[in-house]
């Protein structure tokens, strides 16, 4: 058989960075390849260079028999070869309809004007097509939260009925609901003979979503796994290169935490995202909260970092400080990972350093004086090394890094800081296994040092490896509170969540 797409000697650099050495990557009719490998190893070029996003240095492409050259990705796509992004792939100023038809408004104009009627009934159509019911073609994207962004991107190239689909660590920024409707759409694809490339850090996901798996470490193909070949300490050692030693998470199954809360959370009310919440969160305690995407939990996140006001209610630290805004709550210790980093969390266009020293400041500050030169480099060159920023140098700016290494200096820029109360939101989300076990120990040891950690996660596995006390959200209530425990069971929480 003939393969839909053959990728070919591919190399791509960047000044000195080399992304990709020399790869080359089959997709066959009805395949459902997964594409696996630390962060920074080339996933996002490679699938990138398909679509139409970035051009190769050399290496040639052939698709469905015929040299493979997108101009574009817009190219690409109405040509066959469709990506969700990792990143945010909508833009926030216009509807959710004017998203979708971005590059073909044209389609709609009657005498010059556009035809917003049919645009956003099409753009209906286009989102029950996939199964999304709750969101409207006119519906401005401002309006809506990552997972729902998400999904319009999702209805966007799923619209264009390509052959490929490629799918940029995307299931991590969606609730289950979300992940269904992309497993049902991956099916189908399947069933009709087309083909997916996957990539995802989670190996459970990989292996139950895809048929192959191909591992790439540094830019080069390592090794390609078949369905029956599938095993996770195998697919594991082949991304990182030697065997990963240990427990990802924390050894003791004993609750533990001073006797002494460090933030309130007093009857927060927040539309029909929080009725009536309140928390004592405790220094030296790591608190998980978990829940499905819409329970609350992440305005909850927003609201302890002052990030968002509560309709009512309200937030307060130990010393009787109310959390009114991020200034405030900067001052008081507080440090916040935002789900989506993009929007939330970083200056892209700036260096790494200044990302990490614009919060590390007080840190290294001498007096009222800013910080010295020299120090805030080696500051930052720390960072960069404790948790093993792949970059060319701590000036390379932010937008340039892969994912996961995006997120890496969101959490650098908080840890550095020294907060007192960090919370974190989906904190390990798009990162390799290898340093999401680094993070957990750094947690681990923030939690020692008397810090409060709030962990939001949609990830129920590192909730219960993690915390201290579990706290399950449901439609803006608490649902339930579990303590950490050997004898915790999965079921039993899911229990509350659904
Ligand atoms: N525009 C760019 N400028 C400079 N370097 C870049 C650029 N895009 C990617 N790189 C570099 O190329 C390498 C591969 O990045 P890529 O985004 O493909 O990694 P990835 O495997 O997708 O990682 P992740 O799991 O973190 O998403 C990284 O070292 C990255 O910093
Ligand atoms: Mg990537």
């Amino acid at each position: 058989m003939e393969p839909i797409l053959a990728m070919k000697h591919i190399r791509k650099t960047f000044s000195s960075t080399v992304a990709l050495g020399d790869v080359s990557l089959e997709v066959y009719p009805g395949e459902v390849r997964g594409l696996i490998g630390e962060n920074g190893s080339g996933k996002s070029t490679i699938s990138s260079i398909a679509a139409g996003m970035q051009k190769a240095d050399s290496g040639e492409m052939i698709f469905r028999g015929k040299p493979w050259r997108p101009k574009s990705m817009i190219d690409a796509l109405q040509n066959g070869v469709g990506m969700i992004v990792q990143e945010s792939g909508t833009i926030s100023g216009v509807t959710v309809a004017e998203n979708i038809f971005l590059a073909e408004l044209g389609q709609f104009k009657r005498l010059g004007v556009i035809d917003r009627k049919a645009m956003n009934r099409k753009a209906d159509e286009a989102l029950a097509n996939i199964g999304v019911k709750d969101v409207r073609g006119s519906t401005p994207m401002a309006a809506l939260d990552f997972q729902t962004r998400k999904l319009v991107e999702i209805a966007k190239v799923v619209m264009k009925q390509p052959s490929i689909l490629v799918v940029d660590e995307t299931s991590t920024a969606l609730s289950q609901t979300g992940r269904d409707i992309l497993y049902g759409i991956i099916k189908r694809f399947r069933e009709e003979g087309k083909a997916v490339l996957f990539i995802s850090h989670d190996l459970e996901e990989i292996m139950e979503v895809c048929d192959t798996l191909t591992v790439l470490r540094d830019g080069a193909r390592i090794r390609d796994f078949k369905k029956e070949e599938f095993d996770p300490d195998a697919i594991r050692t082949s991304m990182i290169g030697r065997e990963l030693q240990g427990d990802y998470y924390r050894s003791d199954f004993t609750p533990s935490r001073l006797d002494e809360v460090a933030l309130k959370a007093e009857h927060l009310q927040s539309g029909s995202a929080l009725k009536d919440v309140s928390i004592d969160f405790y220094r030296g305690e790591i608190v998980g909260v978990g829940g499905l995407s819409h329970c609350g939990m992440h305005t909850l996140g927003k609201i302890l970092f002052g990030a968002e006001r509560p309709d009512s209610g309200r937030v307060v630290t130990a010393d009787g400080t109310k959390i009114t805004n991020e200034t405030v709550a900067m001052k008081q210790g507080i440090g916040y990972v935002a789900k989506d980093r993009d929007v939330e969390s970083l200056a892209l266009n700036t260096g790494i350093r200044d990302n990490i020293a614009v919060a590390g400041m007080e840190r290294y500050a001498i007096g009222n004086v800013l910080i010295t030169n020299a120090k805030e480099k080696r500051y930052a060159d720390q960072q960069i090394q404790s948790l093993s920023i792949k970059c060319a140098g701590r000036d390379q700016l932010v937008s340039q890094l892969s994912g996961g290494n995006k997120q890496k200096v969101v959490f650098g820029k908080w840890i550095g800081r020294g907060s007192d109360i960090l919370i974190l939101d989906c904190p390990t989300r798009g990162v390799d296994i290898g340093v999401k076990k680094a993070m957990y120990e750094l947690m681990t040891s923030l939690k020692k040092e008397g810090k409060t950690i709030v962990m939001i996660s949609e990830e129920l596995p590192e909730l219960m490896g993690m915390a201290d006390r579990l706290i399950i959200m449901k439609d803006g209530v608490i649902m339930k509170e579990f303590q950490r425990s050997e004898d915790l069971s999965d079921a039993e929480i899911i229990r509350y969540m659904i």
